[in-house]
């Protein structure tokens, strides 16, 4: 059971002045009617939480702890806590900054420890949704602690603009938007990179086997994890630099014709077994991109940029992954709009996948821990900030079992693709 469910609404404590002000802010519950005092907010309160609770809705606990964490003085004045509610991970407790602050003084990891320990919570994490203000958010629980299992059954018709693909912490379905997207997927060895791959794939299954999705892969590490999906593919490639750059480059060809077909014709196509969506599948691009020779590199650079820049319209879209996302192994990371951050080990490889400024807005890839592989953070579509997710755990079975199920049915010959009209 979540806290949410267990527990009442909370709503701000401070007296009149912090009620009016978050009401101007737009309170996300509705005012309380019943008066209630601090001390019946910290008894309601579960235990993890009965610290945050008396800090955040008394005032005068509030003051000495901006106090004492060096958030203001009597002379200068301090920030003021004017929304406090339960969430699924604990507390989001909205704060206006005093004058001079500036986000990063909030959001800065030894700030970050500060708050924790003092409130005797596992983490806060901090982000700005508009200027003046910032949202801690008080974790004590987890929900993506557990792994979440892939669905067996998908969608006959799935929606290829939103392949389910993991959960996001508030229990809804992540899902991706393969079609229009280019998606790129960081995080270090064991991050669990290949898992969202085969989530994508799951999530695309029927499609796969109905022709509606073309799958290519390009697997660099010899096949050992992606080999499995050979059956589900119409081009797969894992032995050597050139035949994988020569896939690429066949695709770029392809793209380019099917781009020729639609031209004047067709303004968004949709995905059927004579036009399908193609997907490009590349796990840990680095090798091709920086670990090749300066010669394969460039033909790579070429083949990669034309994909990637021509592809989006006539159903072309590319899902890739890499350990480190730096210039040098992704010289093309403005063309993969679709990011998704995986455990990293350095909050400067979060700035490098989701842009600078990423963790002021709630990207904390670098707090992943090793013990959740699959979390990941995601900006979604139209919505500010950063969303934490889990993929979907694969298991052997479930790898078997899609590379048995998804397999492309043979088509039905087509005496049009024949230009003599005859099958040889
Ligand atoms: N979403 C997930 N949920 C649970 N366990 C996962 C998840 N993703 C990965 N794992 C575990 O972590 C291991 C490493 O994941 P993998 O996808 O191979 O990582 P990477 O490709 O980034 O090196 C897997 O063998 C699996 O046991
Ligand atoms: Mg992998």
């Amino acid at each position: 059971m979540s806290l949410a469910t267990t527990i009442p609404p909370l709503l701000a404590a401070g007296g009149g002045l912090a009620f009016v002000a978050r009401m101007a802010l737009g309170s996300r519950s509705a005012p309380a009617v019943r008066p209630e005092t601090v001390a019946d907010w910290v008894a309601a309160a579960p235990m993890e939480l009965k610290a945050s609770i008396l800090v955040f809705c008394d005032r005068a606990q509030e003051l000495m702890m901006w106090h004492e964490l060096g958030f203001g003085s009597p002379k200068e004045g301090y920030p003021t806590a004017l929304d406090v509610q339960y969430t699924v991970y604990g507390l989001d407790v909205d704060v206006q900054m005093r004058g001079g602050h500036k986000t990063a003084d909030w959001t800065d990891q030894a700030t970050l420890d500060a708050f924790a320990q003092y409130l005797g919570v596992p983490e806060v994490t901090a982000l700005s949704e508009s200027p003046g203000f910032i949202r801690l958010q008080v974790r004590v629980l987890d929900t993506l602690a557990a792994p979440s299992l892939l669905p067996v059954a998908v969608p006959e018709d799935v929606d290829l603009e939103a392949v389910p693909t993991g959960v996001f912490e508030d229990g809804s379905t992540w899902t991706v938007p393969v079609q229009g997207r280019h998606i790129l997927a960081a995080g270090g060895m064991g991050s669990g990179k290949s898992s969202l791959l085969w989530s994508l794939v799951n999530g695309m299954g029927p499609a796969i086997r109905s022709g509606r999705v073309e799958l290519r892969v390009i697997d660099p590490k010899g096949g050992m994890e992606l080999g499995y999906l050979e059956p589900l593919c119409t081009r797969f490639s894992c032995t050597t630099a050139d035949e994988m750059v020569g896939q690429l480059e066949e695709t770029v060809t392809d793209l380019q014709a099917a781009a020729q077909k639609y031209r004047g014709k067709v303004r968004k196509p949709v995905p059927t077994p004579d036009n399908p969506l193609v997907v490009t599948i590349i796990d840990e691009a680095a090798t091709l991109s920086a670990f090749s020779d300066p010669k394969m590199q460039a033909r790579f650079e070429r083949a990669h940029g034309l994909l990637l820049s021509q592809g989006r319209a006539p159903l072309y879209s590319v899902i890739e992954t890499v350990i480190d996302p730096s210039k040098e192994n992704v010289p093309q990371r403005q063309l993969l709009p679709y990011r998704v951050g995986m455990r990293m080990d350095e909050a400067a490889q979060v700035a490098m996948i989701h842009g600078q400024g990423a963790r002021n807005r709630g990207s904390y890839c670098d707090r992943i821990p090793h013990t959740t592989p699959g979390v990941c953070f995601v900006q979604e579509d139209g919505k500010a900030g950063f969303q934490r997710a889990r993929a979907f755990m694969v298991t052997d079975e479930d790898v078997d079992r899609i590379a048995a199920q998804y397999k492309p049915v043979p088509r039905p010959v087509n005496l049009a693709d024949f230009p003599q009209e005859r099958v040889a």
